[in-house]
């Protein structure tokens, strides 16, 4: 049987006002390229949404991971809003193209990429999770909790189809090196290095019993492209759900609680993750706090489900009155730490600040310290 794909493509080409929020003109760019690219054929569903200054594309079609043309489609969209975005002089345009020739794929060319390819089942929930003011490592939590804590997801210990357990494969961002570890048999393991989430990034889980794949997330590192600081990777994560996996509620039970990620203010503070639904995907507190939205779909014949209109049917998961807690932690955890102003741990450990602009300043005191 034919496989669908769900990509999710994303990069920051320029924002409304400062690093807040994309605005309509660009929306409309690319939901125009993506119908077009429908029509011809290219993919078959498409949804457009942000996360905060990031502009989010998901595409369903059946043309595997890594395709070239679909990574061409995401990759002309972003430089033809980015280009409006100049036009416009809107901020940080094009902030996140950071090489100019395509070369087939736009992994490490600056816009963050989660791919799935699978073979439906009968029914296939799937949801889409994107982030800003975050990096890769943010989704370790909430991905940890759903598969592999039995505190969180009942299914790990009531449902049979799920007691072998799931692998999940982890990338060493700094060395790019990967490795596969199983739980529940190597959860200690596992969470000696994703506890690391600056570090070591969950990028892919597969169910044991039978490496069927549920989960994947985007891992770029931009300050390891760039060699400088162009903003955090604000990243982006495809998950499966139900009958054998972990069921939606499962999936957004860890977001019940807010928790803490790196990022925030110019990419250099920790701060509290808020779940918000897609009418409030936006960054104002100093340019914050980090937010989270997610959309839910069924995937059906290599396309979203779509109502008697042809429009995709997807729900906006976080809009529910249920995640208002998360959201009251994260606004008192915000004013704790924005009283503590640049003191660590408000501020990023030293290590972290590498990647920011703050090596720049320090420089400038390097020839004033004398012996001590
Ligand atoms: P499944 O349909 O995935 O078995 O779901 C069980 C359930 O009721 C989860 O909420
Ligand atoms: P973005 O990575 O979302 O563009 O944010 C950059 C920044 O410096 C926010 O203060
Ligand atoms: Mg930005
Ligand atoms: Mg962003």
């Amino acid at each position: 049987m034919a496989k669908t794909t769900v990509s999710v493509i994303k990069a920051d080409v320029g924002s409304l006002v400062g690093h807040h929020t994309v605005p309509e003109p660009l929306l409309r760019i690319a939901r125009e390229e993506l119908r077009r690219a429908r029509e011809e054929g290219l993919i078959n569903s498409y949804y457009v949404f942000n996360a905060g200054d990031d502009l989010e594309l998901l595409m369903v079609h059946r043309r595997g991971e890594g395709n070239p043309e679909i990574h061409r489609l995401a990759w002309e969209t972003f430089r033809k809003a980015a280009e409006k975005s100049r036009s416009l002089k809107l901020y940080a345009a094009g902030q996140d193209i950071l090489k100019t020739a395509f070369s087939g794929n736009v992994k490490g060319m600056g816009p963050g990429v989660a791919e799935m390819e699978f073979e439906e089942r009968p029914s296939d929930p799937v949801m889409v999770f994107a982030m800003d003011k975050t990096e890769p490592g943010a989704f370790n939590y909430p991905l940890f909790r759903a598969f592999a804590d039995p505190f969180n997801t009942a299914g790990l210990i009531i449902d049979p189809a799920m007691a072998g357990g799931f692998k999940f494969e982890v990338f060493d961002l700094m060395e790019s090196k990967k490795i596969v570890l199983k739980c529940p048999e190597e959860m200690y393991e596992l969470l000696a290095l994703i506890g690391s989430p600056g570090r070591y990034v969950v990028s892919r889980i597969w169910r044991a019993s039978d490496d069927m794949v549920c989960a994947s997330t985007s891992t770029t590192k931009l300050s390891l492209i760039a060699g400088k600081y162009v903003g955090k990777d604000d990243p982006v994560c495809v998950v499966r759900a139900q009958h054998g996996l972990p069921a939606v509620g499962e999936i957004l039970a860890p977001f019940m609680h807010s928790y803490f990620v790196e990022g925030w203010m110019r990419g250099s503070h920790w701060g509290p993750l808020m779940p918000v639904g897609l009418k409030d995907s936006r960054c104002t507190v100093f340019d914050g706090p980090p937010r989270l939205v997610g959309l839910g779909f069924q995937v059906c014949e290599g396309a979203i489900a779509s109502d008697d209109s042809g429009d995709p049917m997807v729900v906006d998961l976080f809009e529910d009155v249920a995640f208002d807690l998360a959201r009251r932690e994260a606004m008192e955890y915000m004013a704790v730490l924005r009283r503590m102003g640049e003191f660590e741990p408000a501020r990023l450990a030293h290590d972290a600040m590498e990647y920011t602009t703050l090596p720049k300043v320090l420089e400038r005191l390097k020839d004033r310290f004398r012996p001590a």
